[in-house]
């Protein structure tokens, strides 16, 4: 492949991706299922950091574990680097799993509380890279050392750090295999902002080191703002819009997404008192009744006849990137896949 297609590649695509949840069965019959994730297309290139952002429940955290295949897909398909990883075995996909790699906000989702923070460290290195344990030590060693610690660090146990640097053992963990991608599922929002800004700086020195590329998902857009090329915003488990970071911030173009930056301060301080905050009526519906149409349509104050009827496709935007709300056209007609049961 030349250098020019392998740059036009994206890393990352993901196409009409929906992960459907059924309900448990009871003595009252079968709950609804309930569709996390619908639809859901976009692209990462290589070393790229798209943030996503919504409400909590508009199913980003399902966005990020689809793609991992850590959720079963009900349609659509995830490839990364060319290779789909939705419908893998679960040896293939542990095979895959080397490449793509996920930073929690709570760091025991893949520290093990009651080993030293070197073995967990080394796990993935002993399983994928069938390297010794001497090896395995040394490069440890070095990758405690790439995030701000400490060789000597190895033995200590994860309640021994700080929330901070017990962030940066989850991360070196995941970085030691060399992953294409690291999905950050709230991966610092749990810290004080000047941890959070040491840890956001350390992942953008591995962004230009490694050339990893990140989805991140966060609530706080200032820090999405800071770390994003481009940011996706959800709802109800659509990408309603999608764009370079700059556009999206100082010209959204989706109701909700108005609504979403109005509620977080912005460091300009004429434009914040020229800026009202748009207060969403009512709460995010239930995911297993979304509304008829545009899903936005019962909290949007620009709600149209149309919304109800006809759920809006995407349309390209001046300055880049995608809406679906039918303010801005009919878009291109989007088939909203019908759930089906037995997922996840
Ligand atoms: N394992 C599961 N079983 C059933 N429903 C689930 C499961 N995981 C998530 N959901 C539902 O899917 C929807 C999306 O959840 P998800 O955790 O992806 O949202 P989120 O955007 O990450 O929210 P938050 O900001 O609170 O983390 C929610 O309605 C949630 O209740
Ligand atoms: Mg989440």
């Amino acid at each position: 492949m030349s250098i020019e297609s392998e740059r036009r590649e994206p890393l990352l695509s993901v196409d009409g991706l929906s992960v459907t949840f059924t309900g448990r069965s009871s003595l009252f019959g079968r709950a609804d299922p309930l569709v996390a994730v619908s639809n859901v297309s976009f692209e990462i290139g290589r070393g790229e950091t798209l943030g996503l952002v919504g409400e909590s429940g508009s199913g980003k955290s399902t966005t990020g574990r689809g793609i991992l295949g850590l959720v079963p897909a009900s349609f659509g398909s995830v490839h990364l680097d060319g290779v789909e990883i939705t419908g893998l075995g679960r040896r293939e996909l542990r095979d895959q799993r080397r490449n793509m790699q996920m930073v929690f906000q709570d760091p025991y989702s893949s520290l093990d509380p009651s080993s030293p923070i070197g073995e967990s460290i080394a796990e993935p290195l002993i399983v994928h890279e069938s390297m010794s344990r001497d090896d395995a030590q040394r490069r440890v060693a070095e990758l405690l050392e790439r995030v701000g610690l400490t060789a000597n660090h190895r033995q200590r146990y994860p309640y021994e750090f700080s929330g901070g640097q017990r962030q940066r053992v989850a991360i070196a963990r995941a970085i030691a295999l060399n992953p294409k991608l690291v999905v950050c599922d709230e991966a610092v929002s749990a810290l004080d902002v000047s941890t959070q800004n040491q840890v956001i700086n350390l992942l953008e020195e591995l962004r230009t080191d490694f050339g990893i590329a990140y989805l991140f998902i966060a609530h706080d857009l200032a820090v999405v703002r800071h770390i994003s090329d481009r940011v996706a915003v959800m709802y109800l488990g659509r990408i309603v819009e999608i764009g370079p970071t700059t556009r999206i911030f100082d010209d959204p173009k989706h109701p909700y997404t108005e609504a979403l930056l109005s509620a977080s301060p912005i460091p300009h301080p004429r434009r914040q008192r020229e800026r009202s905050r748009i207060l969403l009526p009512g709460d995010l519906p239930d995911p297993r009744r979304p509304p008829s149409g545009c899903t936005f349509r019962t909290r949007c104050a620009h709600a149209m006849d149309v919304c109800a009827e006809v759920e809006p496709g995407p349309v390209q935007v001046a300055g880049g990137g995608e809406v679906r709300c039918h303010l801005h056209g009919p878009g291109t007609p989007t088939e909203t896949p019908v759930s089906v049961g037995g997922v996840a």
